[in-house]
């Protein structure tokens, strides 16, 4: 596309998609990310024939099959993740939560939540050190990963399971060996052994009551608060903790933090808390 063709957006334009995305999806834009926004949401608008954004809003308001807001969430949210992300939570989760865990965890019934998933790189890291660990014990079990997010988009990458040699080379030999099958040349798909452990489900943070029936004992929602403002993180935060375990273990990213007004929760590590 030229630049005579850059469909620009207005102040007023930009408040308003600016609010609609942090009301519904807690994504907060500053007002320097209208460059990335309208970038972002270009070829968007080119290819549903909108020459302006205020057409475009009206259609995303207006738009009763759902596909609208589905592209839009797709353009807007940030993705970027991969196998082993900020490791040192991984090796805790090893050495520490899942020893804790497996000896206090009642009915062998193991709920962890990797709660903003993205292509499936945390969720398949987390399935794979507990198959690891527990071993010849694992059929015992019932330590299903749950993995959420709000983008269709990386869902469905994340329930094929195929990954390139670049982005799995993070993980040990061994894993790549037992857990992965080459399909082609460049290409692996993960093990159905690891793949039916993580159930990939679609779902907005934002809800304001989660409708989890049990509390987990391990939630990791790492790399995706930095999107939203204070009152969003807090208030997102205490719903996590409500659906934890007592006992439980809240990972967030390591340039996240929660507010020391959060009730019950204590910091163990960085960027690791437990609910008391
Ligand atoms: C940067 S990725 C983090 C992936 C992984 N947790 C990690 O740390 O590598 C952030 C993810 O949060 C998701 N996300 C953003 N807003 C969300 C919301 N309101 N509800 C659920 N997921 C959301 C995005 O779609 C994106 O895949």
């Amino acid at each position: 596309m030229g630049t005579d063709n850059v469909i620009k957006i207005t102040n007023q334009e930009f408040q308003q998609l600016s609010a609609y995305i942090k009301a519904h999806y807690g994504i907060y834009l500053k007002e320097e990310k209208k460059c990335i926004l309208t970038g972002r949401l270009q070829q968007v608008l080119a290819n549903q024939g909108f020459n302006n954004f205020t057409d475009y809003y009206n259609h995303l308001l207006a738009d009763k099959s759902g596909k609208a807001v589905v592209t839009l969430v797709d353009q807007v949210t940030t993705n970027h993740t991969f196998f082993m992300r900020e490791a040192d939570h991984f090796y805790f989760f090893r050495d520490s939560v899942l020893p804790y865990l497996s000896q206090n965890v009642k009915n062998k019934d193991l709920r962890i939540w990797s709660a903003a998933c993205s292509s499936g790189e945390e969720p398949y890291t987390l399935a794979m050190f507990v198959d690891e660990f527990l071993g010849k014990d694992k059929p015992l079990w019932d330590s299903k990963i749950l993995a959420t997010d709000i983008s269709s988009k990386v869902l469905k990458i994340a329930k094929s399971g195929v990954y390139d040699s670049q982005r799995i080379s993070p993980l040990p030999s061994l894993w790549k060996m037992n857990y992965f099958q080459k399909i082609d040349n460049s290409n692996h798909v993960i093990t159905n052994k690891i793949k039916n452990e993580v159930i990939f489900r679609k779902f907005n943070l934002m809800e304001p009551v989660f409708p989890f029936k049990k509390q987990f004992h391990v939630i990791f929602c790492r790399n995706v608060m930095i999107y939203f403002d204070a009152e969003t993180r807090n208030a997102l935060v205490n719903k996590m903790f409500d659906s934890l375990e007592n006992g439980g273990y809240l990972f967030v990213g390591h340039s996240e933090s929660i507010s020391k007004e959060i009730r019950g929760c204590k910091y163990i590590k960085p960027a690791v808390y437990r609910k008391e």
